[in-house]
């Protein structure tokens, strides 16, 4: 039998090397090839509402908004980590269709059925294991039906999470798997609320 083990990380006092990997590097150099093809899968059309669940720096929501349309799309980044909400406003100053919410999703609020597609990028596995049922519950009442929802997590037993774990939680939250793209460290899936 697997056994993952859960690391609590502090995202309100990253590391200088977790400043500079996830705010200056990775924005950089790894976005084109990881970030933009994940979030294609989001098919948006440019007029809806989406949650960037966990946005941190805001790398991947630069690229939902890319995608949205100024007047008729909004996004909303949402997370816990002042340090990470703050970089994700810089990074996304010239945008005026982006809410942010420095806040536990459980606190926030987000209308139930109000959001059209939910975007989870390496977040879930850092929430603590008891903690992440709720707040999966919560992701799901605030999509709209037929909303969708993507996410990619790490898989490593030292970092990671089961991708068992996360299809059940997606259905014990009434979402539909539509989608799974496995890899060799990571899984990505995307679901749709029934
Ligand atoms: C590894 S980073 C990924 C950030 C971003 N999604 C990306 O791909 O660049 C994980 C992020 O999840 C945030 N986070 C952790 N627990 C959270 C929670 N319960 N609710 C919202 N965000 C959370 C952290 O503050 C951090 O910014």
């Amino acid at each position: 039998m697997e056994s993952y083990q859960y690391r609590q990380m502090d995202f309100d006092n990253p590391s200088l090397i977790e400043k500079l990997a996830h705010g200056v590097v990775i924005p950089i150099f790894g976005s084109r090839f990881f970030y933009a093809p994940f979030y294609r899968k989001l098919s948006l059309k440019g007029n809806e509402r989406v949650l960037d669940f966990g946005c941190g720096p805001g790398t991947g929501s630069k690229y939902i908004l890319s995608s949205l349309d100024d007047e008729n799309g909004a996004l909303i980044c949402l997370d816990t980590s002042p340090y990470w909400l703050e970089q994700a406003r810089k990074r996304l100053g010239k945008y005026n269709n982006v809410r942010f919410h420095n806040e536990d999703i459980r606190e926030a609020n987000i209308a139930e059925g109000s959001i059209d597609a939910v975007s989870i990028m390496y977040v879930l596995h850092d929430i603590p294991p008891l903690e992440r049922e709720p707040i999966v519950n919560v992701i799901g009442k605030t999509l709209r039906p037929n909303g969708r929802l993507i996410i990619w997590e790490p898989t490593k037993l030292t970092h990671g999470m089961p991708p068992e774990e996360i299809k059940s939680l997606m259905n014990k939250a009434g979402l539909n798997q539509l989608w799974q793209k496995p890899k060799k460290n990571s899984w990505q899936g995307g679901f749709i609320k029934k």
